[in-house]
């Protein structure tokens, strides 16, 4: 009989290795809603940061141990006392807490990076863990670079570290390079060999660099892992960690083959999905498996036949299951204030009075200009009047561009500062740089674009428009989000709201 123990943890690092790839920066307060939704989606722990990088760091991680409650909350730390303090002291608030140590065990690494002999590795792995250990019973060791280490110094390090009292042993493909044949090789050899093994859940960690992250994740879990790190759409350094829905909803949908499970609320998917693509700007390909726009439309004809007649015969998951819903039912403007309540709480969203009533009147806006409002439409539009908040410095009124191709591009804008509506002007290379350029003027700003991200959010020609604005100033980075029918305007919106988001010096 399957033990009750024996099921799949989800360690979700969206908040620490996702949040590490370039323009992934997230506020604080994203931080904690992204957490929140992850401790409603039930996963087991979540790494919230790396407390000694910087003081934003600290206190992100310090907060969601304070405010989340269910998952383990964790934080990634160096095989150092300065490191393992630093976390131990960020994670002291949560309820279940852990310290994730590491150290690079790989032949190359140890030379180049550490300057270590693989003695000195060990000496130190150990020290690390016998340190977390002062502070917490839950501790988690990585060998980094795992996959490229030699495989007897790797047993060893394993076997020293359970033996300091290592609790996980995750064991991760830090460079994409393995395959899942060999990785799952490379955990039956640890489970096996190493002395203790049964005392530490082994745990996969994987980067996508060949695109089998997710394939050597479900390799490792063949062969005993009981634990897959990864993020929601699977972002992270260079082509991102494993996605979480992946993993999550192979082992749901092949459970014949894989005959275990997480204990992931799939319904939540979509959801979570959506709010990491928004809040990181870091879009999701239409193809991608799960959550891209595309993963449950059928376009052929022959398709579309075959599901109307069986759904089964070319969906192998439900949309509900992952949280899109199926019946899209469309609002428009003549939809009241109910039905549209409804809508958004179905969406998985809990509106305060306030937030509800502007995202309705610009709802209204928007059913104006546009035929058919989709569901995908209202997430938008409601995620922009959530993220509003009273305190913002800067609103857009009002703006005006002219261009062409034989006229120079130019710009109006007035925007309320402080209460205070103001007016310019400014010309540029395009429409939206110089939307951009007038919005600076008005504001006498001097933060510099680094990202810009047009997406329609549905279909069409009257598709609504989501942009996302990255601006970085004196080292500190925000994002800001807008949409609209006009691109014009969903472009202002994006910047007026980034704008917003940086700290009062
Ligand atoms: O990829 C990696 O090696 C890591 C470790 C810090 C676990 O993210
Ligand atoms: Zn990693």
């Amino acid at each position: 009989m399957k033990s009750a123990l024996d099921y799949v943890r989800i360690f979700d690092t969206t908040l620490r290795d996702g949040e590490q790839c370039p323009g992934a920066a997230m506020s604080e307060n994203e931080k904690i809603e992204i957490a929140l939704h992850l401790a409603q989606m039930n996963v087991d722990v979540i790494e919230a940061g790396f407390p000694v990088s910087s003081p934003v760091q600290f206190k992100a991680v310090q907060r969601i141990a304070t405010e989340v409650e269910g998952p383990i909350i964790t934080a990634l730390a160096r095989a150092t006392r300065g490191d393992i303090e630093s976390a131990a002291n960020a994670i002291r608030p949560a309820k279940h807490k852990r310290i994730h140590t590491f150290i690079a065990s790989s032949p190359i690494h140890m030379k180049f990076k550490l300057g270590k002999e693989p003695a000195e590795v060990l000496k130190m792995a150990v020290e690390a863990v016998k340190i977390c250990r002062d502070f917490v019973e839950d501790v988690e060791f990585s060998p980094e670079d795992a996959t490229r280490s030699e495989q007897s110094f790797l047993r060893e390090l394993c076997e020293a570290v359970i033996e300091a009292g290592a609790t996980t042993i995750n064991i991760p493909d830090t460079v994409g390079y393995t395959t899942p044949y060999e990785y799952g090789e490379l955990f039956k050899f640890l489970i096996q060999n190493v002395r203790s093994s049964d005392r530490a859940i082994f745990s996969a960690h994987c980067h996508n660099d060949l695109g089998l992250a997710t394939a050597n994740s479900l390799a490792a879990i063949r062969n005993g892992a009981r634990q897959v790190e990864c993020t929601v759409n699977g972002i992270g350094e260079r082509a991102g960690n494993t996605a979480m829905e992946e993993v999550v909803m192979a082992l749901k949908t092949r459970k014949d083959t894989f005959g275990i499970q997480t204990k992931i609320k799939t319904e939540e998917i979509a959801k979570a999905s959506y709010l990491v693509k928004t809040i990181t700007g870091m879009v999701v390909q239409p193809n991608k498996a799960i959550v891209g726009a595309n993963a449950f439309a059928h376009e052929s004809g022959i398709h579309q036949d075959g599901v109307i007649k069986n759904r089964e015969t070319y969906e192998i998951m439900k949309p509900e299951t992952v949280g899109v819903l199926s019946n899209r039912m469309v609002l428009g403007r003549h939809s009241g204030r109910a039905g549209f309540k409804d809508r958004i709480v179905r969406l998985g969203f809990d509106p305060q009075p306030e937030e509800l009533e502007s995202a309705y009147q610009r709802f209204l806006e928007i059913a104006d200009r546009k035929k058919e409002v989709f569901d995908e439409d209202i997430r938008a539009l409601f995620a922009d009047e959530s993220r509003k908040s009273l305190d913002d410095r800067y609103l857009l009124e009002s703006f005006h561009v002219t261009t062409g191709t034989k006229s120079t591009p130019t710009a109006s804008i007035r925007i309320s500062v402080l209460g205070q509506s103001k007016e310019e002007s400014a010309t540029g290379d395009g429409p939206v740089d110089a939307i951009f350029k007038s919005i600076q003027k008005a504001i006498g700003s001097d933060a510099q674009l680094s990202r810009l991200v047009i997406s329609p959010v549905t279909e069409g020609q009257d598709a609504l428009a989501e942009a996302s604005v990255t601006l970085e100033r004196n080292g500190e980075r925000v994002v800001g989000k807008g949409s609209s029918t006009d691109i014009i305007e969903a472009c202002s919106r994006a910047y007026i709201s980034a704008l917003n988001r940086f700290s009062l010096s």
